[in-house]
C-alpha cells in the first residue's frame, strides 16, 4: 500500500498510513520528512519498531542529538526515556514547550515511540508556530520583526531548578549543565521557508537588550497567540503509535491526566541545523 496522508487539522498534524518506519528509506523517507516539515507533526499507527530500528531510522533521517537531562536506555544511549512511574506526580514535558531551543543549533525534532501507556489520558497536544505567526496582528508582527531572544534550560534542570523541587528530580541527569543561546524571535523554516514564531514559555527568558520584566508583556502576548486552540492538534497514543515532530515549527504539551498509572515513551532527538532570521 502506498503512503497515505490525512491532515489532523487544517493547521497542524498529519496521520500517515501505508508505511512501516522500520523500512522507510529513499523517496518514502523524503516524503515523510516533507510531511513533518509541512504539518509539524506526523502520527504513524501500528508500527513495529525495535530500539535498533528506532536508532536506524533516526540515523537515516540525518543524525541524533543526545538529550542532556533525560535518563538514557542502558543498552542504547541514543534513546532517552520519557517516563512517569505509577507513583509519580510529575511528568516530563507537561507544559507548552519546544525541545532544545536552548542549544545553539536546536534539534530538528524527535521520534517518540509509545512503549507503555495508561488506560486512558496521556495525550500530547501540538501547536503550529507558522499558523501562530500568520495570525498575529500586523502591529505584533512589526513589533517582533528583528527581535532576538535568549533561551536557557538552567532554571528547569539545575539543582535548584523546577524539576529538582518535584518527584521527577532524582530521575534526571545533567543538573550541572549550563546552556544558553540567542535566536531570532521569527525564524524561517530551514526547509519550507515559512515564517515561524520561535519563542516558548519553557526556555525563552528575555529579549536581547531587555530584562525579563521588560520582556514579559510581549512574551505573554505571543504565548497567548501561540496557544490558541484553533492552531492545535491532539495526538492520542495507542500501542504501536509513533509521532515525529518538528521543533522549529511546533510546540508540544504532554497532558498529565493519568494519576496512578505509568507511561513510558522512547525518544530519539533528531539533529537540527542553524536557524536564520526571517526578513520580510
Ligand atoms: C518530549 C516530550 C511528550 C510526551 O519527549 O520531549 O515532551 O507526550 N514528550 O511524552
Ligand atoms: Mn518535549
Amino acid at each position: 500500500m502506498a503512503l497515505q496522508m490525512n491532515p489532523m487539522t487544517p493547521d497542524v498534524g498529519v496521520e500517515i498510513s501505508g508505511i512501516q518506519l522500520a523500512e522507510t528509506d529513499g523517496a518514502e523517507l523524503e516524503a515523510l520528512q516533507n510531511a513533518v516539515f509541512e504539518h509539524g507533526v506526523a502520527v504513524l499507527r501500528d508500527q513495529v519498531l525495535s530500539p535498533e530500528d528506532h536508532i536506524a531510522l533516526a540515523t537515516r533521517w540525518g543524525g541524533i542529538d543526545i538529550n542532556n537531562y533525560f535518563p538514557l536506555e542502558d543498552e542504547y544511549p541514543e534513546i532517552a526515556i520519557v517516563r512517569k512511574k505509577a507513583d509519580q506526580q510529575t511528568n516530563i514535558g507537561g507544559a507548552w514547550h519546544t525541545d532544545h531551543s536552548y542549544d545553539q543549533i536546536p534539534a530538528m525534532g524527535s521520534i517518540l515511540v509509545a512503549r507503555q501507556l495508561p488506560p486512558s489520558g496521556g495525550d500530547t497536544l501540538f501547536a503550529h508556530m507558522g499558523a501562530a505567526y500568520d495570525a498575529l496582528s500586523p502591529e505584533l508582527k512589526e513589533k517582533v520583526e528583528g527581535l532576538r531572544a535568549f533561551h536557557t534550560a538552567d532554571h528547569v534542570y539545575s539543582p535548584d531548578g523546577l524539576y529538582a523541587q518535584t518527584d521527577m528530580g532524582s530521575d534526571l541527569r545533567g543538573q550541572e549543565m549550563k546552556t544558553g543561546a540567542i535566536h531570532p524571535v521569527v525564524i524561517r523554516h530551514p526547509r519550507t521557508g515559512r515564517k515561524l514564531l520561535y519563542v516558548n514559555p519553557a526556555f525563552t527568558i528575555h529579549f536581547e537588550g531587555q530584562t525579563r520584566e521588560e520582556s514579559l508583556p510581549l512574551l505573554r502576548q505571543l504565548y497567548d497567540a501561540a496557544t490558541l486552540e484553533e492552531h492545535q492538534c491532539r495526538v492520542v497514543w495507542k500501542a504501536g503509535t509513533v509521532a515525529i515532530w518538528d521543533n522549529r515549527s511546533t510546540w508540544h504539551n504532554a497532558l498529565n491526566d493519568y494519576p496512578g498509572y505509568a507511561r513510558e515513551m522512547h525518544r530519539i532527538t533528531l539533529s537540527g541545523e542553524a536557524l536564520g532570521a526571517a526578513k520580510h
